[in-house]
């Protein structure tokens, strides 16, 4: 069910520690993540977009990182083909299946389409979820492999998916456009 109360938005320096700690749900330990968090977050070339919901803090009402995703352009790997990709996409367990995956992505799209007419995601083949969320934004399988951009996989087998920008396709949802200030 999709959950109205969840904005999106791009990121900001000040969500870094929201961001570390979604990103650390997913049980990897993540030397140095803070660190990287603040460059990425400051970065032009790359998009860092959060999930959040509002909450109380020691500074009144905020709003908490409940989700969050990444995109940037990868190039001189072997095993991949030059250009942008999607990375971390995660939501806090707790917050799964309430639509700031498919928020998350949609955001991610946007963004992404005014730089580049083609983005990748590299997905474990046993991450049912994921592929699935990335079908209804129609990325469409391009490989399988044991490694992409050299990345390799629990399983052993991941799905590297494309996706054409659709020239014709109708605008973003408006908190999609907020959040690219068009
Ligand atoms: C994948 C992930 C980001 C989805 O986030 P989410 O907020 O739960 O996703 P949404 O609620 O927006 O769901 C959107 C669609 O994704 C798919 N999906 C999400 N969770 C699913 C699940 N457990 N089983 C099957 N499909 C699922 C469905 O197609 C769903 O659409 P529907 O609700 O209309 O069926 C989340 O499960 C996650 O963080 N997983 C761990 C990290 C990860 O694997 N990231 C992807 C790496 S490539």
């Amino acid at each position: 069910m999709r959950d109205a109360t969840l904005v999106l938005r791009a990121a900001l320096p000040g969500d870094v520690d929201g961001i570390a700690r979604v990103a650390r749900t997913r049980g990897d330990r993540l030397v140095g993540l803070e660190d990287r968090l603040s460059a990425w977050v400051r970065d032009d070339e790359r998009v860092v977009v959060v999930a959040c919901r509002a909450a109380e803090t020691d500074r009144g009402v905020g709003d908490e990182v409940v989700g969050w995703s990444s995109a940037s352009r990868m190039s001189g790997h072997d095993d991949a083909p030059d250009g942008w990709y999607v990375s971390s996409l995660t939501v806090d367990p707790a917050w799964r299946r309430r639509g700031a995956g498919d928020r998350l992505l949609a955001a991610v799209v946007a963004a992404t389409s005014v730089r580049s007419p083609v983005l990748r995601s590299i997905v474990n083949a046993t991450n049912l979820p994921s592929l699935d969320l990335h079908a209804a934004h129609a990325f469409v399988e391009e490989a399988r492999g044991s490694s992409f951009a050299g990345i390799t996989f629990l399983g052993g087998e991941g799905v590297l998916l494309r996706r054409q920008r659709d020239d014709h396709a109708a605008p973003p949802a408006p908190d999609v456009r907020d959040m690219l200030g068009a």
